[in-house]
């Protein structure tokens, strides 16, 4: 059964005259890596706005494991544009949050899931100090602890990665690809960088059109552990070009 579905989704900002999203159908299948890829302002965020809840569609289902998202609660990890950290709390307060809002476990209990989710993404020992001393990648993997801490198994990130220097986020993706495999959920991950849609993905959803009727499939063909020395393969060279190629049609210049 699809973890995700989206059955004739339409849906309108106020103040617009159009459907941004206009009966969008797709649906995701348990334990895959998708990047969603398209311009900017062409609705990618909109999605995961309406996937989490945050938004309501103005027609059509979403659907987790077979039952409509409304009514339900804490079916999907969300991590926004930006790393969303509080600056007034601790790491370890920060990650706290989807527990005290799930009210999830005694004290004790929160503190020992928070120590073994900040071992889990190498930030042992960080847990008193303020986001504001840990540098880009460290309050990204931060993020991502907290994130998983919710318990979901489908995660939305969206451009996780993207205020990262380059050599950061490389290691940052090799990092996530890591505990994909390890903690077996399914992502989807929108990002701008096309090269790292390729590396991550199983398949890439491009939009390729707005208003976003359909996210069009694009296979990785490569299989998993993968090194960044397969990104020079012809074949995925050319795949490379080819995503360009379809974002580079849609924006008029
Ligand atoms: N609260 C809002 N009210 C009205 N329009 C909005 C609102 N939020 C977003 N929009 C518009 O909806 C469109 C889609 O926004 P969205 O944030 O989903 O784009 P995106 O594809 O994530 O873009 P980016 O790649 O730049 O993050 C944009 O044109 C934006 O201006
Ligand atoms: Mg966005």
């Amino acid at each position: 059964m699809s973890i995700l579905r989206f059955d004739q989704v339409s849906f309108q900002y106020p103040g617009e005259d159009f459907d941004i999203i206009d009966r969008l159908s797709f649906s995701v299948e348990p334990g895959s890596f998708h990047c969603i890829i398209g311009i900017s302002g062409c609705g990618k965020s909109t999605i995961f706005r309406m996937t989490n809840g945050l938004l309501q569609p103005k027609s059509g289902t979403i659907s987790v494991l077979g039952k409509p998202v409304s009514g339900q609660k804490h079916y999907c990890g969300y991590m926004p544009q930006k790393d969303m950290l509080f600056p007034w709390r601790t790491i370890g307060e920060n990650l706290a949050l989807p527990l005290e809002i799930q009210r999830r476990g005694t004290k004790a209990e929160r503190l020992g899931l928070i120590d073994a989710a900040l071992a889990d993404v190498g930030l042992a020992g960080c847990r008193d100090k303020r986001p504001d001393e840990l540098s880009g990648g460290m309050r990204q993997r931060a993020a991502f602890a907290r994130t998983m801490l919710a318990g979901s198994d489908l995660l939305l990130l969206d451009e996780p990665f993207s205020a990262l220097d380059f050599l950061t986020r490389i290691s940052m993706q090799e990092w996530l690809l890591d505990q994909w495999q390890r903690h077996k959920k399914t992502i989807l991950f929108i990002t701008h960088d096309v090269e790292e849609a390729v590396f991550l993905s199983s398949s890439v959803l491009v939009v390729d059109k707005t208003p976003i009727h359909t996210l069009r499939e694009i296979p990785v063909p490569m299989d998993y552990p993968r090194t960044r020395q397969d990104l020079t393969r012809p074949e995925i060279v050319a795949l490379r070009e080819q995503l360009v190629d379809m974002l580079r049609k849609q924006v008029t210049v």
